[in-house]
């Protein structure tokens, strides 16, 4: 096998404004499930997250709550976003806060070069500032509403809350200079994706490019201008360094140099942050741009993006406490197209939950261990020297061209064709064991060597299942795999070539079911509308 490229994943990292919403979590839930199968691959993998601390709108929040904005963070850190990867079963290589004074160092060593080598100007901006996105706005980015609240005002389309006028002395990056680089680097097919995103990137970089206002100077809570203490740098400029200042930027440049450039998943709504502003500061910098910036959809409600601010969002534990984890991360990235938005329903969840997870999975992890316990003592039978029927050679093939194919849809991160790949694994071997009738072949001895093939040819292809579902359902595929008496831990059988998993060949039954039934209606499940 010849060596794989190292894969270097980062998540936004988050604003702590507030707490977690499912819409974060589906984020993090994504990346991981990549994370995950690379590094179960054996690529050299690190996964980043953190969160995003400076800037206007942490400072207001923190005010208007009587703390301090470092006492703010402090608290959301602790109490709401570190807890998040345990609630979603994280597991991430790295967390970075851009109040760590490693942060802090490289933005300072960066911006500083790029005023030694003139890409940076000072100079004089007014314009319409929204706190939300913490970003100056053209007009035709703003609504007027005609009635409610904020009637005549000019009101920002996604926080549908007033923009302010701010006019300051700033510090402006030369990012005009870099618009046709830019649109070279978009005509990469696989630069921005999907090809909705990357058509809205190019379009809007096609009409043109202004200088980018980097500092501010009406308030202190960020990192300063190293040559103009009265100015701290812009939240979003100093929020993407993130990427290379958790990797050694200016400190490490051998670990810098074995992780980037990264894979960026973003939500759509900041692609144009990472696929226009970032890339141009990059190449400021001549360093690499990343490899790929990828801008999923948003997780709606009642047709609006979910949102804490529009009092829309479902914590990720209303979901966690009464389907679990792997349920959480299964359904979000089985349920919705990587790339396209998505509306959650409870009724859905709990749907698929039961046909999917508990009926479709589980089910058959529950029978397989329990047939072998049953009419094997526990032995997945040696059928080395057993002909194998035609069946039993469908389902191992079938093992394999599901493992490429989830391979390849993992490579587009594709990340619900991945699933889909594999649930025709789940099927099929549902649909073998009732045709084989192991219970049927167990009443005759003249059937044991049959009844041997199946049992084997059926334990093949549920570990294969707990080798492949382990990004997904990491919790579950441990479970399974500590009952197949697999070797080692789940996560480091290699992930492409499941069928050829390892273990002691002793099985004992699972003690639980994978997926238990639930008795909360889905109806009255916490939250439901
Ligand atoms: N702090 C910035 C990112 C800086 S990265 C250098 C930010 N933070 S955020 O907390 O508002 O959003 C973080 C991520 O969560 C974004 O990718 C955003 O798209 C995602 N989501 C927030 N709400 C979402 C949904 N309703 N649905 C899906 N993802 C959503 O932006």
């Amino acid at each position: 096998m010849p060596a794989r490229d190292p894969f270097y994943i980062a998540t936004p990292i988050f604003y702590v404004n507030d707490v977690p919403h499912i819409g974060h979590a589906y984020t993090e839930v994504s990346a991981d499930a990549l994370a995950r199968w690379h590094r179960q691959g054996g690529d050299d993998t690190w996964l980043l997250t953190g969160t995003d601390e400076h800037g206007e709108k942490i400072l207001r929040t923190a005010r208007a709550n009587g703390v301090t904005p470092k006492e703010w963070t402090d608290r959301l850190v602790e109490s709401a976003w570190t807890p998040l990867l345990e609630t979603v079963d994280i597991a991430n290589d790295d967390f970075i806060r851009t109040t760590d004074e490693r942060h802090e160092t490289a933005v300072s060593r960066f911006i500083q070069k790029l005023y030694d080598d003139g890409h940076i100007y000072a100079g004089e901006y007014e314009g319409y500032y929204c706190v939300g996105c913490e970003e100056y706005k053209q007009k035709d980015e703003l609504v007027e509403p005609t009635e409610g609240e904020f009637a005549g005002q000019l009101v920002c389309a996604i926080h549908s809350r007033p923009v302010e006028i701010l006019k300051e002395k700033n510090y402006f990056f030369r990012m005009s200079a870099f618009q046709d680089r830019l649109l070279d680097l978009y005509s990469r097919p696989d630069f921005i994706q999907p090809e909705s995103v990357r058509n809205e990137i190019v379009s809007f970089v096609r009409q043109g490019l202004s200088d980018l206002s980097i500092s501010r100077s009406s308030f202190d809570w960020g990192i300063r201008v190293p040559w103009d203490e009265s100015h701290v740098i812009y939240v979003w400029v100093d929020a993407l360094l993130n990427y290379i200042s958790a990797i050694g930027y200016g400190t490490d440049d051998e670990n810098f140099a074995r992780r980037w450039p990264a894979v960026q998943l973003v939500g759509k709504d900041i692609a144009r942050f990472h696929a226009v502003i970032w890339p141009a500061m990059l190449m400021a910098a001549d360093l690499p741009v990343p490899k790929r910036v990828f801008g999923h959809g948003w997780l709606l409600v009642g047709g609006e993006k979910m949102s804490k601010s529009k009092l829309t969002g479902i914590a990720p534990h209303q979901i966690t406490d009464t389907f679990g984890s792997d349920a959480f991360r299964y359904y979000f990235l089985r349920a919705i197209t990587f790339g396209q938005d998505g509306s959650f329903s409870w009724e859905d969840l709990s749907a698929r939950y039961q046909a999917e997870l508990a009926n479709g999975f589980g089910n058959l992890a529950s029978r397989v261990t329990a047939m072998i316990t049953r009419y094997r003592e526990g032995r997945i039978p040696d059928v080395s020297t057993v002909e194998l029927a035609e069946a039993d050679g469908a389902i191992l093939a079938t093992i394999e061209r599901v493992n490429a194919a989830a391979d390849q849809a993992i490579e587009r991160l594709a990340l619900g064709d991945a699933l889909a790949a594999i649930w025709e694994l789940v099927d099929e071997l549902n649909g073998y064991i009732t045709e084989q009738e192991p219970w049927a072949l167990s009443k005759d001895e003249a059937n044991a060597e049959r009844l041997d093939a199946v049992l084997a040819t059926a334990a093949r292809g549920v570990g294969a299942l707990a080798v492949l579902l382990s990004p997904f359902t990491p919790k579950a595929s441990a479970k399974l795999w500590a009952a197949l008496g697999g070797e080692g831990t789940v996560q480091e059988s290699d992930i492409r070539d499941a069928l050829n998993w390892r273990g002691s060949g002793q099985v004992t039954p699972l003690e639980s079911p994978l997926f238990p039934r639930i008795e909360v209606e889905a109806a009255s499940a916490p939250g439901a509308a």
